[in-house]
């Protein structure tokens, strides 16, 4: 058995993991991460995050196939455009458009994927996420912390009609995201992001504090933009 994390390890190093080993994810395993997704904060603690679990009953096998073909067209679009320049062999671009192929074109067998989705409260805003994506997040913690890996996509989007019908998901909910879990076939590692000095300011728009400064040995991105 792996130890867990400690909190800062595991906010370090959760990254999107996009291919699994064919290890199954056990139901204690499995309602672990659930239980730790769910202590998500929320407005007024309404707690309106819901979380469909797709394994391998006859519905669930219904909605992964209409995921992988949401996953298959909206990745097809993606890779069309312009956005992937550098695909010269063995470069990090070309590295992560084969991780991304291979993550489409395996979806459907994904271990276990779960919808998060949100009961709606009031009218639509644009803040309405953040009583929703906290728990998505906590969700990609959880597993981690459990030695699973996640990655948090939006395949969903263009097979959504054809999903709440599927699963019954009433008019009042939406689906935030689809969620791929399971055993991470490759290793864990610390998350590459910009500078803390882009992105903190005090006093005033880009005014970057001298205090801002990321730890010892922290890697930056400067490498290809996934999906
Ligand atoms: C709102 C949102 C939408 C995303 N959509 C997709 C997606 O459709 N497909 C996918 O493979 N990853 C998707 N991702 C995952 C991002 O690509 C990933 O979080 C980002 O590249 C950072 O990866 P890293 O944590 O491994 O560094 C999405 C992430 C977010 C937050």
């Amino acid at each position: 058995m792996t130890t867990e994390p400690s909190l800062s390890e595991g906010l370090a190093t959760t990254r999107a993991i996009r291919r699994y080993t064919s290890e199954p994810v056990g139901e204690a395993v499995l309602a672990k991460v659930l239980h730790l997704a769910s202590r998500a904060p929320s407005g007024s603690n309404r707690q309106p995050f819901r979380f469909v679990v797709l394994r391998d009953g006859p519905v669930s096998l219904r909605v992964r196939t209409l995921l992988a073909e949401g996953a298959e067209e909206i990745w097809t679009a993606k890779r069309a455009t312009n956005e992937f320049p550098d695909r010269a062999k063995d470069s990090p671009t070309s590295r992560m458009l084969v991780a991304m192929d291979h993550y489409v074109a395996n979806l459907a067998e994904a271990p276990v994927i779960v919808l998060p989705c949100m009961i709606r409260y009031r009218e639509p805003t644009v803040t309405e996420g953040a009583s929703i994506y906290p728990a998505v997040q906590n969700l990609l913690l959880g597993a981690r912390a459990v030695g699973l890996g996640g990655a948090i996509t939006m395949f969903h989007q263009v097979r959504d009609s054809e999903i709440r019908q599927a699963l019954a998901i009433p008019d009042e909910a939406f689906i935030a995201a689809t969620v791929t879990l399971g055993y991470p076939a490759g290793a864990n590692g610390p998350v590459r992001r910009k500078p803390l000095d882009q992105l903190v300011f005090e006093e005033a728009w880009e005014r970057a504090p001298a205090w801002a400064v990321d730890p010892p040995g922290t890697r930056f991105t400067g490498g290809p933009r996934p999906a």
